[in-house]
């Protein structure tokens, strides 16, 4: 019938998770493309919440195919924890499919994460510690494992061996770092492997024949814009195609197969780890939308640093995904502040006036945020369910950043409910 793409469009964290999980109450197939378990989804249902790393929210209604695409880096302790968890729950991992293609995150990633961020000392990039730039470092070196070696016990320990000796040569003689057990470690691996091979299935060819047989899929981004590896504020990156691009060659599928692009917002911004934030609040307000929104980390807990919308990243957004529409989450969260901004342009050290958001950090260097202001507003806007029921300030604000973002709003998120959503 169709597919559609879920992108986030700031730095993460923008709500991706509600808007996949009511998308996903309508497809037959979810299939996530890229990044690993330093994604957190948290979806509230029915008075429980679930927190998905890697899992696909789809595995919430009992037939929905979730698959696990091959541009996927996959912890396999991790994800079994993850199914262990959700089983207890009642969740069923029955329609649970992994590509043979996905690579393996290992211990001395995980290792070499911490250790390349305790080196690069107050240059960090603060990412999750869960192995994951390391992992993708070995696979476009064309040294990683794969989902298919993990299940092959003989395979798994020749080239797990081989990639872990070098692997443990750098830990302990370029970083000093601690010699990973490697016998211990690959023959606990191989169990996981043996736990996890039933799920193993070729996501492009179940991809491909669910939309020929007129089946409806949507793909669940992880991560977002801001955070690609090319069209992010790189280094401060994570090392995945988090753009609807990725979809395609992390699921092995054309781009003609989708329908629309859906891009998450929040209705301010918020980030986790190190990097530029030209709209950053460093003042009460900053805090007020950090309690209110309750804005700390799904994965790692890191209070979340807070500002207010940013027009200029959104429309770059806009482009680089080709979103269709946009979907603001969390606008009941401002409410109480006594003014709005909406960041509309940058203003350059040099004094121009930019709206395309700078390819590089250079370029970003000294950039001052322009402002467009709205009055704030009090009224409890949660139980609002039409564009018409929300106070005049709130339908002007979301008027205001269709405009500028260039795109048209067509779901708005009003509370942490799967429930609190307003549909136009
Ligand atoms: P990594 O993905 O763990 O390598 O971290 C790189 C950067 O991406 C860090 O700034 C992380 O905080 C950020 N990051 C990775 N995954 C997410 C996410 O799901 N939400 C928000 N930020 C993320």
């Amino acid at each position: 019938m169709s597919a559609n793409i879920v992108i986030g469009t700031q730095w993460g964290d923008e709500g991706k998770g509600k808007v996949i999980y009511l998308l996903a109450s309508r497809a037959d197939v979810v299939v996530r493309a890229q990044g690993g378990n330093n994604a957190g989804h948290t979806v509230a249902n029915g008075g429980e919440t679930y927190k998905l790393h890697l899992i696909p929210s789809g595995i919430l209604y009992k037939d929905t195919l979730c698959l696990i695409g091959a541009g996927v880096v996959l912890d396999p302790k991790d994800i079994l924890g993850e199914i262990h968890d959700l089983s207890k729950r009642g969740i069923s991992f029955d329609h649970l499919r992994i590509d043979p293609r996905a690579h393996i995150i290992m211990p001395w990633h995980i290792a070499l994460d911490g250790l390349s961020e305790q080196f690069r000392g107050n240059k960090d990039i603060g990412t999750t510690h869960r192995g994951i730039g390391p992992t993708y470092m070995d696979k476009y070196e064309r040294s990683g494992l794969r989902f298919y070696d993990l299940v092959h016990p003989e395979i798994f320990r020749e080239k797990a061996l081989a990639t872990g000796k070098l692997r443990n040569a750098i830990i302990t003689k370029v970083f000093g770092g601690e010699a990973i057990d490697l016998d211990k470690v690959i023959e606990e691996y191989i169990g996981y492997g043996q736990e996890l091979k039933k799920y193993m299935a070729d996501v492009s060819v179940l991809t491909y024949e669910a939309d020929k047989a007129g089946k409806t899929i949507l793909f669940e981004g992880a991560q977002a814009t801001l955070l690609d590896i090319d069209f992010g504020t790189y280094p401060y990156v994570t090392s995945s195609h988090p753009l609807s691009a990725g979809v395609c060659t992390g699921t092995g599928v054309g781009p003609m197969m989708i329908d629309g692009v859906y891009g998450v917002a929040k209705a301010y911004t918020t980030r986790v780890g190190k990097g530029p934030f030209p709209t950053e609040l460093n003042d009460a307000d900053g805090d007020y939308i950090r309690e209110k929104g309750g804005e700390f980390g799904t994965i790692t807990g890191r209070p979340r640093r807070t500002g207010w919308f940013d027009s200029v990243i959104v429309r770059h957004a806009v482009r680089v995904n080709g979103l269709s529409c946009l979907c603001i989450n969390k606008l009941d969260t401002l409410a109480g502040l006594s003014a709005l901004k909406v960041c509309v342009a940058y203003k350059r050290p040099d004094g121009e006036t930019i709206r395309d958001f700078p390819p590089t950090l250079e370029g970003l260097e000294g950039c001052e945020p322009v402002y467009e202001e709205f009055p704030g507003f009090t009224d409890d806007i949660s139980s609002c369910r039409t564009f018409e029921e929300l106070p005049q300030i709130c339908r002007d604000y979301i008027a205001r950043l269709e405009e500028l973002c260039e795109c048209p709003v067509k779901i708005i998120g009003v509370g942490p409910s799967r429930e609190q959503i307003i549909e136009r």
